[in-house]
């Protein structure tokens, strides 16, 4: 059992990273990060804490609660409030303990999954996330609107015919198994990466486990454990014949050591990462992927290992367009140019989970002027533009700048 200060560090780095990403306006993923300390504070509040502490814990809760409650209001999401208890959760999962014989195909089926790694006789908690919602594990390549190049050479490199594979195991090419993904909040990151693990699945036969890992929760205060929890990851993920490791927040593990000059245990993370990365990726059949939303924050030496680099854009109006399409095609009046609505969109930075996001609410307001007025049944162009006045889009333009900067020394 990860002992309680550990838990207690994990917490508030959870929660420093939501409340950084609140600060960024990514909204979405401090809903996540209060999610996931939510959880680590449920976790702490049911240990044996004094009563004294057990009522400091429901403070914060309900902290937590207001901040996530707000997060939902800058969405336009719906908000309902509990507050006085930490949330109750179901109990987590834990990956079957398995062997090489017998190896398991991790159960995706909840968005929110606890693996207990067992390394050296110590027993490390690493909680995983299957990025926004649970129905993610039906995303193919035909759902991703957009990313033609990426997906191309996706194609190109993870399904190539028996003949070509032969042909490059002859070249003796290297396989292409460390992919960087990065981009700013909301372009498609986590999306491209399970639509690609899910094609995998579906080409090999449905014996590729996606191991999903947020970056920050394999941090500690305790020294030296973010990199027992480093090691725990890869050393799991290596007993599969084949896997997709997805390492999101990478930038949290794999901060450049230059400008990491505060703790000299998350520099020497990023070294046995290096190492690591090394010996995982030189089993053509384990597939790294990682995503980012500040690469200029990684290390150069990881850098410059990534086989791939895919830069994940915002979406162009043709993107945003046929994401309108498919989420408000059918609910549309005739009138409505999806079109033109795409381009304001584009015009405002839209991100496709800011499209998403808009496109819930305009849901909304269909569903409620339906409920005053039972005539109107499909979704007319000024509701629409009702649904874009109230939404923000969680662009911020210092980090387009910093991200372009990137992209452009990296082509
Ligand atoms: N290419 C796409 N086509 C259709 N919908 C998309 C696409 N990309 C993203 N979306 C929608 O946007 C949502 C957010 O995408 P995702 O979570 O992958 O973003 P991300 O880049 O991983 O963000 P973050 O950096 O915050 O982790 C998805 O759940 C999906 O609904
Ligand atoms: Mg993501």
């Amino acid at each position: 059992m990860e002992p309680l200060n550990s838990l207690k560090n994990r917490f508030i780095s959870i929660r420093r990273s939501a409340d950084g990403a609140f600060a960024r306006q990514d909204y979405s993923s401090a809903m996540d990060s209060y999610a996931s300390s939510a959880d680590v504070l449920d976790e702490i509040y049911n240990r044996e804490t004094s009563a004294k502490e057990k009522q400091e814990y429901l403070l914060i809760a309900k902290e937590l609660q207001a901040r996530y409650d707000e997060c939902k209001r800058n969405l336009g999401l719906k908000v309902e409030l509990h507050v006085g208890e930490p949330p109750k959760r179901s109990t987590p999962k834990k990956a079957p303990k398995e062997t090489k014989q017998n190896r398991p195909i991790i159960e995706t089926e909840e968005d929110d999954i606890q693996y207990e790694f067992e390394i050296g006789g110590d027993t490390i908690n690493v909680r995983s996330f299957l990025g926004d919602s649970s129905d993610l594990k039906d995303v193919y390549f035909d759902d991703v609107v957009g990313m033609a190049k990426q997906k191309r050479i996706a194609t190109k490199e993870f399904f190539a015919s028996d003949a070509q594979r032969a042909f490059r195991e002859k070249l003796k090419a290297k396989p292409k198994n460390f992919i960087l993904l990065y981009g700013l909040p909301g372009t498609g990151k986590t999306y491209f990466a399970i639509a690609l693990s899910n094609e995998l699945k579906r080409f090999h036969g449905d014996t590729v486990p996606f191991i999903s890992i947020i970056g920050s929760t394999l941090k500690s205060g305790t020294p030296g454990l973010m990199e027992k929890n480093i090691k725990a990851v890869f050393e799991y993920a290596k007993q599969f014949e084949r896997c997709v490791l997805f390492l999101d927040e990478f930038d949290s593990i794999a901060m450049s050591r230059q400008k990491n000059t505060g703790d000299p245990t998350d520099r020497a993370a990023v070294t046995t990462l290096i190492q690591l990365l090394g010996g995982f990726c030189s089993n053509p059949n384990l597939l790294v992927l990682a995503a980012t939303n500040t690469p200029y924050d990684i290390d150069g030496a990881i850098l410059s290992r990534a086989s791939l680099k895919f830069e994940v854009p915002l979406p162009s109006s043709q993107v945003l367009e046929g994401v309108l399409e498919k989420g408000l095609g059918e609910i549309c009046d005739a009138s409505v140019d999806l079109g033109e609505v795409a381009k304001t969109l584009e015009e405002k930075h839209y991100s496709n989970r800011d499209c998403a996001h808009l496109i819930e609410l305009a849901k909304d307001l269909l569903d409620d002027a339906h409920e005053n007025d039972g005539s109107v049944e499909s979704l007319n162009g000024k509701l629409l533009e009702e649904a874009i006045a109230s939404f923000h889009p969680s662009y911020v333009a210092s980090e387009a700048e910093k991200l372009a900067e990137f992209s452009k020394s990296n082509e």
